[in-house]
Protein backbone atom coordinates (compact mmCIF):
# COMPACT_ATOMS: atom_id res chain seq x y z
CA UNK A 1 0.00 0.00 0.00
CA UNK A 2 1.38 3.52 -0.90
CA UNK A 3 1.01 6.73 1.35
CA UNK A 4 -0.87 9.85 -0.33
CA UNK A 5 1.51 11.76 -1.62
CA UNK A 6 -1.03 14.82 -1.78
CA UNK A 7 -1.69 14.73 1.87
CA UNK A 8 1.68 14.28 3.48
CA UNK A 9 2.59 17.80 1.30
CA UNK A 10 0.16 19.40 2.94
CA UNK A 11 0.99 22.44 5.62
CA UNK A 12 2.28 22.25 8.62
CA UNK A 13 -0.70 22.60 10.80
CA UNK A 14 -2.46 20.02 8.39
CA UNK A 15 -5.69 18.26 8.21
CA UNK A 16 -8.06 20.98 10.01
CA UNK A 17 -5.60 23.84 9.24
CA UNK A 18 -4.60 26.17 11.79
CA UNK A 19 -8.10 26.38 11.51
CA UNK A 20 -8.94 25.65 15.10
CA UNK A 21 -6.17 28.42 16.58
CA UNK A 22 -7.44 30.88 14.55
CA UNK A 23 -11.11 30.49 15.90
CA UNK A 24 -9.82 30.74 19.16
CA UNK A 25 -8.67 34.15 19.01
CA UNK A 26 -10.85 35.81 16.77
CA UNK A 27 -11.49 38.71 18.80
CA UNK A 28 -10.05 41.74 18.88
CA UNK A 29 -8.47 41.88 22.56
CA UNK A 30 -7.23 38.67 21.87
CA UNK A 31 -5.18 39.64 18.57
CA UNK A 32 -1.92 39.95 20.12
CA UNK A 33 -2.29 36.96 22.26
CA UNK A 34 -3.17 34.95 18.85
CA UNK A 35 0.02 37.10 17.33
CA UNK A 36 2.37 35.64 19.66
CA UNK A 37 1.12 32.46 19.72
CA UNK A 38 0.87 31.97 16.19
CA UNK A 39 4.70 33.48 16.30
CA UNK A 40 5.62 30.52 18.60
CA UNK A 41 3.97 27.85 16.85
CA UNK A 42 5.99 28.45 13.68
CA UNK A 43 9.61 28.37 15.79
CA UNK A 44 7.96 24.75 17.16
CA UNK A 45 7.67 24.24 13.44
CA UNK A 46 11.02 24.84 12.83
CA UNK A 47 12.13 22.98 16.28
CA UNK A 48 10.01 19.93 14.82
CA UNK A 49 12.31 20.07 11.81
CA UNK A 50 15.36 19.83 13.48
CA UNK A 51 14.86 17.61 16.51
CA UNK A 52 12.97 14.93 14.38
CA UNK A 53 16.25 14.22 12.38
CA UNK A 54 18.53 10.92 12.39
CA UNK A 55 21.55 10.08 10.33
CA UNK A 56 19.77 6.79 9.97
CA UNK A 57 17.37 6.63 6.49
CA UNK A 58 15.30 4.74 7.63
CA UNK A 59 14.98 6.60 10.69
CA UNK A 60 14.36 9.25 9.08
CA UNK A 61 11.51 8.29 6.34
CA UNK A 62 9.48 7.09 9.12
CA UNK A 63 9.58 9.14 12.19
CA UNK A 64 9.27 12.26 10.09
CA UNK A 65 6.20 10.76 7.52
CA UNK A 66 3.22 11.42 10.35
CA UNK A 67 4.98 14.78 11.39
CA UNK A 68 4.60 16.29 7.86
CA UNK A 69 1.15 14.41 7.11
CA UNK A 70 -0.27 17.46 9.44
CA UNK A 71 -1.98 17.80 13.06
CA UNK A 72 -3.34 20.01 14.81
CA UNK A 73 -0.66 21.30 17.07
CA UNK A 74 -3.04 21.66 19.98
CA UNK A 75 -0.28 20.62 22.78
CA UNK A 76 2.28 22.54 22.01
CA UNK A 77 -0.65 25.72 21.42
CA UNK A 78 -1.25 24.77 25.10
CA UNK A 79 2.35 24.72 25.95
CA UNK A 80 2.72 28.24 24.96
CA UNK A 81 -0.38 29.81 25.79
CA UNK A 82 0.14 28.54 29.71
CA UNK A 83 3.88 30.16 29.29
CA UNK A 84 2.03 33.43 29.01
CA UNK A 85 1.22 33.56 32.58
CA UNK A 86 4.63 33.72 33.40
CA UNK A 87 7.75 35.36 31.27
CA UNK A 88 8.29 34.55 28.18
CA UNK A 89 10.86 36.32 26.89
CA UNK A 90 13.25 33.91 26.68
CA UNK A 91 11.08 31.69 24.51
CA UNK A 92 13.85 29.11 23.58
CA UNK A 93 13.14 26.36 26.31
CA UNK A 94 9.54 27.29 26.05
CA UNK A 95 9.62 26.12 22.34
CA UNK A 96 11.32 23.19 23.07
CA UNK A 97 9.21 21.69 25.43
CA UNK A 98 6.00 22.67 23.31
CA UNK A 99 8.18 20.48 20.32
CA UNK A 100 9.03 17.58 22.70
CA UNK A 101 4.98 17.42 23.91
CA UNK A 102 4.63 17.51 20.34
CA UNK A 103 7.15 14.84 19.93
CA UNK A 104 5.36 13.08 22.61
CA UNK A 105 1.80 13.14 21.16
CA UNK A 106 3.09 11.80 17.67
CA UNK A 107 4.93 8.65 19.16
CA UNK A 108 2.31 7.56 20.96
CA UNK A 109 0.19 8.03 17.88
CA UNK A 110 2.46 5.54 15.75
CA UNK A 111 1.47 2.75 18.47
CA UNK A 112 -2.17 3.58 18.68
CA UNK A 113 -2.75 2.93 15.25
CA UNK A 114 -0.68 -0.55 15.43
CA UNK A 115 -2.86 -1.54 18.37
CA UNK A 116 -6.12 0.12 16.97
CA UNK A 117 -5.08 -1.32 13.70
CA UNK A 118 -6.16 1.90 11.98
CA UNK A 119 -6.38 2.47 8.38
CA UNK A 120 -5.77 6.43 8.15
CA UNK A 121 -3.63 8.59 10.43
CA UNK A 122 -3.40 12.31 9.45
CA UNK A 123 -5.40 11.58 6.08
CA UNK A 124 -2.24 9.20 5.28
CA UNK A 125 -2.48 5.82 5.00
CA UNK A 126 -1.48 4.31 8.85
CA UNK A 127 2.98 4.13 8.81
CA UNK A 128 2.24 0.33 10.07
CA UNK A 129 -0.06 -0.19 7.04
CA UNK A 130 2.72 1.60 4.65
CA UNK A 131 5.79 -0.43 6.59
CA UNK A 132 5.00 -3.04 9.03
CA UNK A 133 4.04 -3.35 12.46
CA UNK A 134 7.35 -3.49 13.69
CA UNK A 135 8.62 -0.23 11.95
CA UNK A 136 5.75 1.34 13.38
CA UNK A 137 6.64 0.67 16.77
CA UNK A 138 10.13 1.35 16.04
CA UNK A 139 9.35 4.69 14.94
CA UNK A 140 7.70 5.56 17.89
CA UNK A 141 10.44 4.67 20.49
CA UNK A 142 12.58 6.64 18.14
CA UNK A 143 10.59 9.98 19.28
CA UNK A 144 9.80 8.63 22.87
CA UNK A 145 13.50 8.57 22.84
CA UNK A 146 14.08 11.96 21.39
CA UNK A 147 11.12 13.57 23.05
CA UNK A 148 13.37 12.06 26.16
CA UNK A 149 16.19 13.68 25.40
CA UNK A 150 15.02 17.06 24.82
CA UNK A 151 13.02 16.89 27.91
CA UNK A 152 16.19 15.64 29.82
CA UNK A 153 18.12 19.26 28.74
CA UNK A 154 15.61 21.24 30.13
CA UNK A 155 15.73 19.96 33.97
CA UNK A 156 14.90 17.36 36.08
CA UNK A 157 11.49 18.57 36.60
CA UNK A 158 10.75 18.78 33.15
CA UNK A 159 12.05 15.26 32.43
CA UNK A 160 10.30 13.86 35.46
CA UNK A 161 7.31 15.24 34.51
CA UNK A 162 7.59 13.32 30.96
CA UNK A 163 8.46 10.13 32.69
CA UNK A 164 5.44 10.32 34.37
CA UNK A 165 2.88 10.82 31.32
CA UNK A 166 4.94 8.24 29.51
CA UNK A 167 3.99 5.89 32.23
CA UNK A 168 0.30 7.34 32.66
CA UNK A 169 0.30 6.84 28.31
CA UNK A 170 1.43 3.09 28.58
CA UNK A 171 -1.06 2.34 31.05
CA UNK A 172 -3.63 3.80 29.73
CA UNK A 173 -3.37 1.73 26.49
CA UNK A 174 -2.41 -1.20 28.50
CA UNK A 175 -5.70 -1.21 30.28
CA UNK A 176 -7.97 -0.35 27.41
CA UNK A 177 -6.24 -3.39 25.97
CA UNK A 178 -7.11 -5.69 28.81
CA UNK A 179 -10.42 -3.86 29.90
CA UNK A 180 -11.99 -3.38 33.75
CA UNK A 181 -10.97 -6.34 36.35
CA UNK A 182 -13.86 -7.96 37.43
CA UNK A 183 -16.46 -6.19 39.23
CA UNK A 184 -14.75 -2.94 38.30
CA UNK A 185 -17.33 -0.37 36.47
CA UNK A 186 -16.85 -0.19 33.24
CA UNK A 187 -18.02 3.57 32.72
CA UNK A 188 -15.25 4.45 35.23
CA UNK A 189 -12.64 2.79 33.84
CA UNK A 190 -13.34 4.21 30.94
CA UNK A 191 -12.78 7.21 32.41
CA UNK A 192 -9.72 6.30 34.04
CA UNK A 193 -8.70 5.15 30.70
CA UNK A 194 -9.24 8.25 28.87
CA UNK A 195 -7.54 10.37 31.19
CA UNK A 196 -3.98 8.10 31.67
CA UNK A 197 -4.04 7.79 28.13
CA UNK A 198 -5.14 11.85 26.82
CA UNK A 199 -5.65 13.98 30.19
CA UNK A 200 -2.09 13.08 30.77
CA UNK A 201 -0.13 14.41 27.97
CA UNK A 202 -2.51 17.31 27.83
CA UNK A 203 -2.03 17.95 31.32
CA UNK A 204 1.61 17.95 31.39
CA UNK A 205 1.96 20.74 28.28
CA UNK A 206 -0.51 23.09 30.49
CA UNK A 207 2.07 22.34 33.31
CA UNK A 208 5.23 22.76 31.17
CA UNK A 209 4.35 26.08 29.95
CA UNK A 210 4.12 27.30 33.82
CA UNK A 211 7.03 25.14 34.56
CA UNK A 212 8.92 26.74 32.37
CA UNK A 213 8.30 30.34 32.04
CA UNK A 214 8.63 31.07 35.69
CA UNK A 215 4.93 31.40 36.14
CA UNK A 216 3.69 31.08 40.26
CA UNK A 217 4.17 27.70 40.78
CA UNK A 218 0.90 27.46 42.33
CA UNK A 219 -1.00 27.57 38.91
CA UNK A 220 0.79 24.22 38.75
CA UNK A 221 -1.89 22.17 40.70
CA UNK A 222 -4.45 24.27 38.39
CA UNK A 223 -2.86 23.43 35.09
CA UNK A 224 -2.82 19.76 35.94
CA UNK A 225 -6.80 19.89 36.81
CA UNK A 226 -7.65 21.63 33.54
CA UNK A 227 -5.34 19.34 31.41
CA UNK A 228 -7.08 16.29 32.92
CA UNK A 229 -10.71 18.05 32.30
CA UNK A 230 -10.15 18.90 28.75
CA UNK A 231 -7.92 16.15 27.96
CA UNK A 232 -10.69 13.77 29.31
CA UNK A 233 -13.81 16.12 27.29
CA UNK A 234 -11.40 16.20 24.33
CA UNK A 235 -10.88 12.31 23.56
CA UNK A 236 -14.80 11.76 24.88
CA UNK A 237 -15.65 14.10 21.87
CA UNK A 238 -12.89 12.02 19.84
CA UNK A 239 -14.98 8.77 20.43
CA UNK A 240 -18.33 10.51 18.94
CA UNK A 241 -16.72 12.09 16.36
CA UNK A 242 -15.09 8.27 15.62
CA UNK A 243 -18.80 7.69 14.58
CA UNK A 244 -18.83 10.70 12.17
CA UNK A 245 -19.20 10.33 8.45
CA UNK A 246 -17.27 13.01 7.85
CA UNK A 247 -13.78 11.18 7.24
CA UNK A 248 -12.07 13.66 4.88
CA UNK A 249 -12.49 16.08 8.06
CA UNK A 250 -10.82 13.70 10.36
CA UNK A 251 -8.87 11.99 8.16
CA UNK A 252 -9.59 8.69 10.05
CA UNK A 253 -12.24 5.85 8.51
CA UNK A 254 -15.59 6.29 10.22
CA UNK A 255 -16.46 3.47 13.05
CA UNK A 256 -12.70 2.61 13.53
CA UNK A 257 -12.79 1.84 17.33
CA UNK A 258 -16.20 -0.10 16.72
CA UNK A 259 -14.48 -1.97 13.96
CA UNK A 260 -11.46 -2.91 16.53
CA UNK A 261 -13.95 -3.72 19.73
CA UNK A 262 -12.72 -0.87 21.07
CA UNK A 263 -16.08 0.14 23.24
CA UNK A 264 -16.07 4.28 24.29
CA UNK A 265 -18.72 5.91 25.55
CA UNK A 266 -21.93 5.67 23.34
CA UNK A 267 -21.00 1.90 23.35
CA UNK A 268 -21.31 1.69 27.29
CA UNK A 269 -24.10 3.45 27.84
CA UNK A 270 -25.59 1.46 25.22
CA UNK A 271 -25.05 -1.34 27.39
CA UNK A 272 -26.51 -0.01 30.88
CA UNK A 273 -29.53 0.44 28.88
CA UNK A 274 -29.24 -2.98 27.68
CA UNK A 275 -28.99 -4.55 30.85
CA UNK A 276 -31.64 -1.84 32.27
CA UNK A 277 -34.15 -3.71 30.05
CA UNK A 278 -33.99 -1.55 26.41
CA UNK A 279 -34.45 -4.04 24.20
CA UNK A 280 -33.96 -1.71 21.16
CA UNK A 281 -30.41 -1.21 22.80
CA UNK A 282 -29.59 -4.55 23.49
CA UNK A 283 -30.45 -5.20 19.67
CA UNK A 284 -28.30 -2.49 18.50
CA UNK A 285 -25.20 -3.38 20.88
CA UNK A 286 -25.61 -6.77 19.49
CA UNK A 287 -25.28 -5.76 16.01
CA UNK A 288 -22.00 -3.84 17.06
CA UNK A 289 -20.57 -6.56 18.82
CA UNK A 290 -21.36 -9.47 16.21
CA UNK A 291 -21.52 -7.03 12.57
CA UNK A 292 -18.75 -4.62 13.44
CA UNK A 293 -16.15 -5.16 15.99
CA UNK A 294 -13.66 -7.24 14.12
CA UNK A 295 -13.51 -6.53 11.18
CA UNK A 296 -11.24 -5.04 9.21
CA UNK A 297 -11.80 -1.26 8.44
CA UNK A 298 -11.81 -0.67 4.75
CA UNK A 299 -12.95 -4.05 3.17
CA UNK A 300 -15.30 -5.25 1.83
CA UNK A 301 -13.77 -9.21 2.02
CA UNK A 302 -14.03 -9.59 5.52
CA UNK A 303 -12.40 -12.80 5.06
CA UNK A 304 -9.11 -11.67 7.18
CA UNK A 305 -11.58 -10.62 10.00
CA UNK A 306 -13.30 -12.60 12.70
CA UNK A 307 -13.71 -16.26 11.48
CA UNK A 308 -18.16 -16.18 12.20
CA UNK A 309 -17.98 -12.59 10.12
CA UNK A 310 -16.58 -14.03 6.87
CA UNK A 311 -18.10 -12.53 3.77
CA UNK A 312 -20.92 -11.60 5.59
CA UNK A 313 -20.66 -7.73 6.66
CA UNK A 314 -20.34 -5.44 4.15
CA UNK A 315 -19.38 -1.36 4.39
CA UNK A 316 -23.21 -0.44 4.19
CA UNK A 317 -24.26 -2.67 7.09
CA UNK A 318 -21.39 -1.17 8.78
CA UNK A 319 -22.47 2.35 7.84
CA UNK A 320 -25.64 1.73 9.12
CA UNK A 321 -25.20 0.53 12.64
CA UNK A 322 -22.16 3.08 12.96
CA UNK A 323 -25.35 5.37 12.03
CA UNK A 324 -27.82 4.25 13.78
CA UNK A 325 -25.43 4.61 17.03
CA UNK A 326 -24.77 8.29 16.23
CA UNK A 327 -27.90 9.17 16.19
CA UNK A 328 -29.10 7.54 19.18
CA UNK A 329 -29.74 9.04 22.79
CA UNK A 330 -26.87 7.52 23.96
CA UNK A 331 -24.43 9.72 21.87
CA UNK A 332 -26.04 12.77 22.80
CA UNK A 333 -25.83 11.71 26.64
CA UNK A 334 -21.79 11.40 25.63
CA UNK A 335 -21.63 15.02 24.85
CA UNK A 336 -23.39 15.49 27.73
CA UNK A 337 -20.45 14.11 30.25
CA UNK A 338 -18.09 15.70 27.77
CA UNK A 339 -19.04 19.04 29.11
CA UNK A 340 -19.30 18.30 32.37
CA UNK A 341 -15.47 18.07 32.37
CA UNK A 342 -15.44 21.15 30.67
CA UNK A 343 -16.85 22.90 33.03
CA UNK A 344 -14.00 20.71 35.67
CA UNK A 345 -11.75 22.13 33.34
CA UNK A 346 -12.72 25.83 33.53
CA UNK A 347 -13.22 25.90 37.39
CA UNK A 348 -9.80 25.16 37.59
CA UNK A 349 -9.01 28.53 36.12
CA UNK A 350 -10.37 30.55 38.88
CA UNK A 351 -7.34 30.95 40.43
CA UNK A 352 -5.28 32.46 37.56
CA UNK A 353 -5.81 36.32 37.18
CA UNK A 354 -8.37 37.20 35.67
CA UNK A 355 -7.43 38.30 31.96
CA UNK A 356 -7.04 37.32 27.86
CA UNK A 357 -4.82 34.21 29.41
CA UNK A 358 -7.62 32.75 31.38
CA UNK A 359 -10.45 33.99 28.95
CA UNK A 360 -8.38 32.01 26.26
CA UNK A 361 -7.91 28.68 28.30
CA UNK A 362 -11.25 28.97 29.13
CA UNK A 363 -12.73 29.48 25.19
CA UNK A 364 -9.78 26.47 24.11
CA UNK A 365 -11.81 23.91 26.56
CA UNK A 366 -15.07 24.97 25.53
CA UNK A 367 -14.31 24.79 22.14
CA UNK A 368 -13.07 21.68 22.24
CA UNK A 369 -16.59 19.87 22.81
CA UNK A 370 -18.08 21.79 19.91
CA UNK A 371 -15.63 20.92 17.40
CA UNK A 372 -16.71 18.14 14.49
CA UNK A 373 -12.73 17.24 13.31
C1 LIG B 1 -5.48 12.36 18.47
O1 LIG B 1 -5.11 13.61 18.93
C2 LIG B 1 -5.32 11.36 19.54
C3 LIG B 1 -6.14 11.64 20.72
C4 LIG B 1 -5.64 11.73 21.88
C5 LIG B 1 -7.57 11.81 20.56
P1 LIG B 1 -5.31 14.90 18.05
O2 LIG B 1 -6.74 14.98 17.61
O3 LIG B 1 -4.77 16.08 18.77
O4 LIG B 1 -4.44 14.55 16.78
P2 LIG B 1 -3.62 15.48 15.79
O5 LIG B 1 -2.36 15.87 16.50
O6 LIG B 1 -4.44 16.69 15.45
O7 LIG B 1 -3.36 14.60 14.60
C1 LIG C 1 -5.41 7.89 21.20
O1 LIG C 1 -6.58 7.28 21.49
C2 LIG C 1 -4.64 7.99 22.47
C3 LIG C 1 -3.22 8.05 22.26
C4 LIG C 1 -2.67 8.38 21.12
C5 LIG C 1 -2.38 7.71 23.39
P1 LIG C 1 -7.54 6.81 20.31
O2 LIG C 1 -7.10 5.53 19.75
O3 LIG C 1 -8.91 6.87 20.83
O4 LIG C 1 -7.33 8.02 19.29
P2 LIG C 1 -7.55 8.08 17.75
O5 LIG C 1 -9.02 8.19 17.57
O6 LIG C 1 -6.94 6.88 17.14
O7 LIG C 1 -6.85 9.36 17.35
MG1 LIG D 1 -6.70 5.03 17.78
MG1 LIG E 1 -6.40 3.83 20.67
Amino acid sequence: MTAQPTAARRPSHGIVGAGFAKQLFGKPPERRLKAELDAGLERVEQVLRDEVRYADEVAQVTTTYLLDAGGKRLRPMLVLLTAQLGDTTSSTQLDRAAAAVEITHLASLYHDDVMDEATLRRGVTAAHLRWSNSTAILAGDLLFARASQIFSALGPRAIHLQAEVFERLVLGQMHETIGPAGGENRLDHYLQVLADKTGSLISAAAIYGVMLSGAPSEYEDAMREFGEGVGVAFQIVDDVIDLSVQSEKTGKLPGTDLRAGVETMPVLLLEQRAEAGDTAAADLLERIRTRVAGTTPGSADQSLARPDAVGSTDEAEIAGIVAELREHEVTRETIAAAQAQVRRATDALEVLPAGVVREALREFAERLVDRDF
